[in-house]
């Protein structure tokens, strides 16, 4: 499998990283355009390799999308992250010129490409390389819910005090600190409700603290996350390389489902070779429906910023 990962950054050098590490692509090319940059980072990390263990050839390019061609599956990581106090949002004016810049690019050497989401704000991002593209649309996917999932799988550990391998639990709807949606009713401790073990007060403190991790985050490290965030962009890439058809809460254009049209929003998807193979319609109750209704309305508002 070869893989293209735009945006050499902090999210962008983790996601090759980790994409190597797990060995199961060919190739990575890492794409940047500051001169240099993406050739260093991955010559440091093919400098790893035979610490780390694995056969992937990781290459850098500054902006020549030649070195991408015939990529199976391309990451778009380019953009500016947020600095503390700043809103995924507020990133729209400077990250919609790039991201439509990158994904014509792709799309002209790698036209079966699959394309993965991750800069900000995402759910807009997703939708703008949708009608960038014209692909098909299980052949681009969102990633936010992954990470803001595994956030919330840390919160529930934490406040249950179990070990991370114990806790499930899916967190949908927008990619931002308003409008994500930890699905707390359906989070369980090895298949017992979290419910069980904590009261509402504390899984109200979870919720919250889910909502808002990447600002959290950002707070203390004075730029966005990197290593969750590269993390679950390399798990959705795995699913891809291995047909898993695992099911990840991802921004997929909807036509209908959940009663919602012509918007990228985090649902859960099986995600498998071709990408989003099947979006999940699961039963949500009132509030989590009123919820998601709310959310998609905030994605549509920054939607119309662009
Ligand atoms: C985050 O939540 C960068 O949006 C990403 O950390």
């Amino acid at each position: 499998m070869k893989v293209t990962v735009v945006g050499a950054g902090a999210v962008g050098a983790s996601c090759a990283e980790y994409i190597a590490i797990k060995n199961f692509a060919s190739e990575v090319v890492l794409v940047d355009i500051k001169e240099g940059f993406a050739e260093g980072k991955a010559m440091d990390l093919m400098q790893t390799a035979s610490l780390n263990g694995f056969d992937t050839k990781i290459v850098g390019s500054t902006n020549d999308y030649s070195k991408t061609a015939n990529s199976d599956v391309a990451v778009i990581t380019s953009g500016i992250p947020r600095k503390p106090g700043m809103t995924r949002e507020e990133l729209i004016s400077t990250n919609a010129g790039i991201v439509n810049t990158v994904a014509e690019n792709l799309i002209k050497h790698s036209p079966n490409v699959i394309i993965i989401v991750v800069s900000n704000p995402m759910d807009t991002m997703t939708y703008l390389t949708h009608k960038a593209t014209g692909l098909a649309k299980n052949r681009i996917i969102g990633m936010g819910g992954a990470l803001d999932s595994a956030r919330f799988k840390y919160r529930l550990a934490e406040a249950t005090d179990a070990p991370i391998s114990d806790i499930d639990g899916m967190v949908i709807g927008g990619h931002s600190d308003t409008g994500m949606i930890p699905l707390t009713r359906l989070a369980t401790r090895n298949s017992v409700p979290v419910s069980e073990f904590i009261s509402e007060e504390r899984m109200a403190e979870v919720k919250e603290a889910t909502k808002v991790g990447g600002a959290t985050l950002t707070k203390l490290l004075g730029t966005s996350a990197w290593y969750a965030p590269g993390a679950a962009v390399s798990a959705m890439v795995h699913a891809i390389a291995n047909d898993s058809h695992k099911m990840f809460p991802c921004s997929c254009l909807l036509e209908g489902e959940y009663g919602l049209n012509d918007i990228c929003i985090g649902v859960p998807a099986l995600i498998g070779a071709n990408g989003i193979e099947k979006i999940v319609e699961i039963d949500l109750n009132d509030t989590e429906k009123q919820e998601l209704v709310n959310s998609a309305e905030a994605v549509r508002k920054t939607n119309g910023l662009l």
